[in-house]
């Protein structure tokens, strides 16, 4: 045990002497969170930042004077499952959902449950702070992903929050995934939002077992558990939040699906990391490629996934 904690302080120094970037007008360091994880602390003039090396979670983003943009669960423990911290932006890959043909693979990939190393660390000339995190085969994840990739994840910090999935295929033959950044909104009251941008997109209800595919009339509001996937879609989300008086504003890249996700009463009552009224003050607006919107990617081909989240005031 004594050579573990050890083995974690050596690793710690090591990457706050290579990557840390101290500067009154932005920085990055690593500190130790809960459960010995390792966490990058971004702060700069535009906004702060916390990105778990675990699972390469951007736990939260919060520009200057204003609420934070993303949920995180107060229970900040890993879940029951280990499988990530519930909120912020889990990676949901190399699939989504459950696994195509095996069920006792787990639910969105693994791409959330492992560690992720830190490969670069910058100021940009915007004076934002970008990190970049890469995903490697280990034996373990070869076994759930025979395919021969490098994933990178690249999160800028500045007045918005930049996030790209980067799947390189450095194999010899094709492969087809799924993916998406998993992101938990924090909202004022699920009830009282309106999410603008996919009027008129078909969807496939997971409430209504997807049996068959359903258009959307007018804004999404939340009045109950909703789980869908939206398909063929490229457009913009704006979630639109009167109390708090702000546009959270999506935008993507080379994302043909969107997910928007409330457990709701039950439902969270059963996850557990999600409180009492946890439920309330989320909404998951995912930028995805799902069911018919998978990807294939070809050898020496790179698939940039890529959002870009903003707030603008109501
Ligand atoms: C959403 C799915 O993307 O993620 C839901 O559409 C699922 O069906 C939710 O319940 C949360 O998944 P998990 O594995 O993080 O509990």
């Amino acid at each position: 045990m004594k050579n573990n904690a050890q083995a974690i302080k050596d690793k710690l120094k090591a990457l706050n002497d290579r990557f840390a970037i101290v500067a009154t007008e932005g920085q990055i360091e690593f500190e130790l969170g809960h459960n010995e994880v390792i966490l990058a602390e971004v702060a700069n003039q535009q906004a702060k930042s916390t990105i778990s090396l675990h699972g390469g979670l951007i736990m939260t983003f919060q520009p200057k004077k204003q609420e934070p943009v993303l949920w995180i669960s107060p229970f900040g423990y890993l879940n029951e499952t280990a499988k990530s911290i519930r909120g912020g932006i889990p990676i949901c890959w190399p699939w989504f959902g459950p696994h195509a043909t095996d069920d006792s693979q787990p639910r969105h990939g693994f791409a959330r449950s492992v560690l992720w190393e830190v490969v670069e660390t910058q100021k940009t000339i915007e004076g934002a702070i970008q990190l970049t995190l890469e995903l490697h085969n280990t034996p373990e994840t070869q076994t759930q992903w025979p395919h021969t990739t490098r994933l990178q994840l690249v999160v800028s910090i500045g007045k918005q929050l930049e996030v790209r999935l980067i799947t390189h295929n450095r194999g010899q033959t094709p492969f087809v995934l799924t993916e998406a950044l998993h992101t938990y909104f924090m909202v004022s009251d699920v009830t009282q939002i309106a999410i603008h941008g996919l009027e008129g997109c078909q969807y496939l209800d997971k409430v209504d077992n997807s049996t068959q595919r359903k258009t959307q009339t007018g804004p999404v509001t939340i009045q109950g558990e909703t789980d869908r996937v939206y398909l063929d879609t490229t457009a913009d989300c704006v979630i639109e939040d009167p109390r708090l008086k702000r546009r959270i504003r999506i935008a993507k890249e080379n994302s043909r699906s969107t997910v928007v996700w409330n457990p709701w009463i039950e439902k969270a009552k059963a996850m557990k990391d999600l409180g009492q009224i946890g439920y309330l003050n989320m909404v998951c607006v995912e930028t995805a490629n799902a069911l018919d919107n998978a990807v294939t990617v070809a050898p020496n081909e790179v698939h940039q996934l890529q959002a870009v989240i903003s707030i603008e005031p109501l």
